[in-house]
This record gives structure tokens, C-alpha cells and sequence, in this order.
């Protein structure tokens, strides 16, 4: 079992170009956990000199067509992206996002070179309503239908909805436990070695001071971390606290 911590920002839409810059030069020198941004597509290229993994925050199919407004997954890997975040609940809100697109984009990330951070979560109505392993076993079901076999490296992130920018932390306990079930229905489709091998965070008001406790959860692989992935400072803390 190789899952080492991986600890990802998801910066949305709030990061311009000399943000940007002043960000990686603060954690360039940074070592001991795997650090990686998904930022605005208009920001990337500022990536291309530095050693920080990044990637999209929604990749496009297709390599290249008439789809306006879309970022065609070839250019993003070109640009030297090496993930890209698919099915972010927020891209599900508001902007039409399908389980069946969703798995698209997740795919279309490996097609072209680049691992998938695929998000699943269940709204609060959900979960109070006892449904979080069904919606998360429906997000998922398009992904297993479409990829019998695990695409190599692979990551999902669990993120329910009712913990994003809300300061709602799901405990360890709920974290894990979900993480546990979501698991097993990897195992049951790819297979117990990837399943195994499969790296699983957690997203949702993850902070400097609870990132700890969610990471000593045998089955929380790293974070997605959005609010307080945009200052360098807490960014970092976050990252030290993988290293236990
Ligand atoms: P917050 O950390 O701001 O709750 O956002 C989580 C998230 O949506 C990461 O993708």
C-alpha cells in the first residue's frame, strides 16, 4: 500500500497574477509533504517554473473543437498541469455538471497524461436523511461504468457539501467512516490492490488547526483545502501537519 499524503488548494476563483507569484515564491523551498494547486486556467502558465504540482480546476474532453469556454485537457498537460480537479460540487451547482460529465473530465485527465482528483460529497438534507454512501456510490457510477480498470494514480476527494466554506469541519470520525465505505466501493469495482493503492482526501474548512486529526485517519490521504489554501502561512501549516 504506497498512499503517501497529498495536500492540495483549491484557490476557486479568488487568486490574480501577482498573488500568484507572491504565493510561490513563499512555499517554493517547502519539503516533506506533496504540495499541489488547481488554480484559475488563466493562471498556469505562472506555474510552468516552479516545482509545485498544478493543475485546472475543470478540464474539457475533448483535446480540441468548437467548445467555448471550455480548457481543452492537451493544453492544460502543455502547460505543464499534471492534475486536474473533476466534479467539484461547486462546478455541480452552479454550472450543470452531471455524475456522467463529471467522470468525463476525470478521464479525460488520464487520457492526456494528467491525474484526476474526482469530488464526491452529499448535501446536508442527504446525510440527515441517512443517503451519504447512495449518493456517493450515484456520483460514482458513470466513473466505474466508463473505467472498468483504476486509471494509475487516481485520487478522489470527499468533500460534503455542508463542510465547504461553511467552518463546518466534518470530525475525524465522519471523515473516515466515509472514507472507509467509499473504499470499499472502489474495491469492489477496481479491485482490492487499487483500492488499496488509491489515494482518498478529505475537503471541507480544512484548517491549520484540524488538518492534524484528519490526517491521523488511517483512510484520509491528504486534504482539499479552498479558504485556507490562499495564504502561503496556512497553506504550509497545513502541510506540516501531514508530516504527523
Ligand atoms: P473550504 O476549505 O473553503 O471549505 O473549501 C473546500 C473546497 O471546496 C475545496 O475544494
Amino acid at each position: 500500500m504506497s498512499r503517501p499524503k497529498l495536500i492540495a488548494g483549491n484557490w476557486k476563483m479568488y487568486k490574480n497574477v501577482a498573488e500568484t507569484a507572491d504565493f510561490l515564491a513563499k512555499v517554493e523551498g517547502f519539503q516533506g509533504a506533496e504540495l499541489l494547486l488547481f488554480a484559475q486556467s488563466a493562471l498556469l502558465s505562472l506555474f510552468a517554473n516552479s516545482k509545485l504540482a498544478f493543475g485546472p480546476q475543470n478540464i474539457y474532453w475533448e483535446e480540441k473543437g468548437a467548445f467555448t469556454g471550455e480548457l481543452s485537457p492537451k493544453l492544460a498537460k502543455e502547460l505543464g498541469a499534471s492534475y486536474a480537479l473533476a466534479g467539484h460540487s461547486e462546478r455541480r451547482q452552479f454550472f450543470g455538471e452531471t455524475h456522467h460529465s463529471a467522470a468525463k473530465r476525470a478521464l479525460a485527465a488520464h487520457a492526456f497524461g494528467m491525474t484526476a482528483v474526482f469530488c464526491v460529497g452529499e448535501r446536508l438534507e442527504e446525510r440527515d436523511a441517512g443517503q451519504t454512501m447512495n449518493v456517493i456510490r450515484a456520483q460514482c457510477a458513470p466513473l466505474f461504468e466508463m473505467s472498468p480498470q483504476a486509471p494509475a494514480g487516481f485520487c478522489f476527494a470527499y468533500e460534503p457539501v455542508w463542510a465547504i466554506g461553511t467552518g463546518r469541519t466534518a470530525t475525524s470520525a465522519q471523515a473516515e467512516e466515509v472514507q472507509v465505505a467509499l473504499r470499499a466501493e472502489i474495491a469492489k469495482h477496481w479491485g482490492e490492490t487499487a483500492a488499496q493503492n488509491t489515494r482518498i482526501l478529505y475537503g471541507g474548512s480544512v484548517k491549520p488547526d484540524n488538518a492534524k486529526e484528519l490526517m491521523s485517519c488511517p483512510n484520509v490521504d491528504g486534504v482539499l483545502v479552498g479558504g485556507a489554501s490562499l495564504e502561503a502561512e496556512s497553506f504550509l501549516a497545513i502541510a506540516r501537519a501531514a508530516k504527523g
